[in-house]
């Protein structure tokens, strides 16, 4: 803790005199030798940042060279697994996700879209949402808990097909209180250490913070699998991650909190493309 705080001040304080310098700024993310990512885009209208940058660039060249093959990407095994679990069938219904989507690639760009005003629900729906309410509702399964293996491999396999086409939630609308609240609770400072998401990943990216180069903290990878704990992350699993490295009481995954800031965290990088699933340490 103490360490931390230290840590930080020394980052603020070396800050005023480093300009953004992020490893492998020239890299280029081409995957499998022929599909080419692009991990920059012009930032949208009104955003606050100059330019949006995939957090891949941030990442040293070892761990960026783990999402350049599918072979070597971890992700895929649990994707796989994933694969299996999209024609098993399960609940007292007799179904499994083949039985009515036949083909997975059918939710090619539903990444790009997620998370979205469910009109029917009245609610912000994120992927987890939509799978669970076909497990519940219409498979007569068991949900699955929002961050656990079988979701996330399945939030892989289907974000997977949405594999660079570029981030476009829409905010306007139905969504703008969530957009509003997911806003408000960014720029909002919480925890022992008083900081809010901006003040990592809008006012100091591209500097060293520990040994960890900070990033803008997009979401365009998501879910992510991660060295660090050898296993796919959620969006909101991450969000409660750096909420709790600031000693402050995250929110729960699937509340309407993280859902409203996984809608403006998507919206910070409307025009990036899709790069799930990414690889991160
Ligand atoms: C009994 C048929 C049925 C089964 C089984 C089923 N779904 Fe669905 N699913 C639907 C229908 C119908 C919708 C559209 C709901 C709507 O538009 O409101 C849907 C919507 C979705 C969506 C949102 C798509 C979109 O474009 O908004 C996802 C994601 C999804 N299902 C995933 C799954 C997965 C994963 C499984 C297996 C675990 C599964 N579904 C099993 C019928 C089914
Ligand atoms: C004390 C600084 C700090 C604060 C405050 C902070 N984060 Fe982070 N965050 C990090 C670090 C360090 C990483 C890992 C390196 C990186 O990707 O930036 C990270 C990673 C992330 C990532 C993963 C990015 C990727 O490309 O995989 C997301 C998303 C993220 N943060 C979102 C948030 C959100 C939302 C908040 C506010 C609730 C927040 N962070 C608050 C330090 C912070």
């Amino acid at each position: 803790m103490k360490r931390l705080i230290k840590t930080l001040t020394c980052t603020v304080a070396a800050l005023v005199a480093t300009t953004a310098v992020y490893a492998g700024e020239d890299a280029v993310l081409m995957i499998n030798e022929e599909i080419t990512i692009p991990t920059t885009a012009p930032a949208p209208e009104g955003s606050p940042l100059t330019e949006l940058l995939s957090g891949w660039k941030f990442r040293s060249g070892e761990t960026q060279a783990l999402q350049m093959d599918d072979f070597d990407n971890p992700s895929f095994i649990f994707i796989d697994k994933a694969r299996d679990q999209w024609v098993k069938v399960d609940g007292t219904e007799g179904k499994s996700c083949a039985s009515c989507h036949e083909d997975v690639e059918s939710f090619k760009g539903l990444r790009t879209e997620l998370p979205r005003w469910n009109e029917t629900k009245g609610k912000m729906y994120a992927m987890e949402n939509y799978i669970n309410d076909c497990r519940t509702e219409r498979m007569g399964a068991e949900a699955w808990k929002w961050s656990k293996g079988n979701m996330t491999g399945m939030t892989s396999l289907i974000s997977l097909q949405s594999r660079g086409l570029p981030v476009a939630v829409k905010t306007d609308g139905p969504a703008s209180t969530a957009y509003e609240l997911g806003k408000k609770l960014y720029y909002t400072r919480v925890g022992q250490l008083d900081m809010a998401c901006s003040n990592c990943h809008e006012d100091n990216y591209g500097v060293m913070i520990r040994a960890d180069h900070l990033s803008q903290g997009q979401i365009n990878g998501f879910p992510t699998y991660r060295l660090k704990n050898a296993k796919i992350n959620s969006v909101q699993a991450r969000f409660k991650g750096c909420m709790k490295n600031i000693r402050a009481e995250p929110f729960k995954e699937g509340s309407e909190e993280f859902t409203a800031l996984e809608l403006y965290v998507a919206s910070r990088g409307n025009g990036l493309a899709v790069e799930s699933p990414a690889v991160r340490n």
